[in-house]
């Protein structure tokens, strides 16, 4: 069984895409692919069925060169099971998944994915849906970090990844 991890946003179609495609992206680099697989959800209904945000996926293909892939869901609580590590860009979505978590009995799956950044010391990823593009590109910056520390973190923690 592969590890499975899930970056939640609000609606899915900005930061938590960004993180999804950056991260898969880390993880073929790093012949992982078979070991790590990734998804993304919104803490939203807002935008269900619809494609990255055409801003985003701008600054994506300006500052990484690919274009990012997929369709916003809904985070749901069968999540919780479906996967080993839930990573929030922010505490609104942090508390938002927690809400879903009545018991408590999932919260050592949640994180903050600034909590893996080693360059920059912001402990969230910024909204940029009503802002310019300097928004999606700090996205992009800070997702480069936080993957790249996350990716680290999974394969000195997981045994099983460990070669
Ligand atoms: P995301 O960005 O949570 O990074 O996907 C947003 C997308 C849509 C909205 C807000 C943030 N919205 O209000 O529709």
């Amino acid at each position: 069984m592969p590890y499975k991890l899930l970056f939640v946003c609000l609606g899915n179609i900005c930061r938590s895409p960004s993180a999804e495609n950056i991260m898969t992206h880390l993880i073929q680099q790093s012949g992982l692919s078979d070991r790590i697989v990734c998804d993304s959800a919104g803490t939203s209904s807002y935008h269900i069925g619809s494609s990255p945000d055409r801003r985003m996926s701008a600054a994506a293909m300006q500052k990484l060169g690919f274009k990012l892939q997929g369709q916003a869901r809904q985070f749901q609580r069968s999540d919780f099971q479906e996967f080993d590590l839930i990573l929030a860009m922010d505490r609104e979505n942090y508390q938002n998944i927690l809400y879903l978590d009545s018991t408590g009995e999932y919260e050592q799956k949640v994180q903050l994915i600034c909590d893996f950044c080693s360059q920059y010391t912001l402990q969230e990823v910024p909204d940029p849906y009503y802002g310019g593009s300097e928004g999606f590109n700090q996205v992009i910056d800070l997702l480069m970090d936080a993957c790249g520390g996350l990716l680290e973190h999974i394969t000195s923690q997981e045994s099983e990844l460990r070669s």
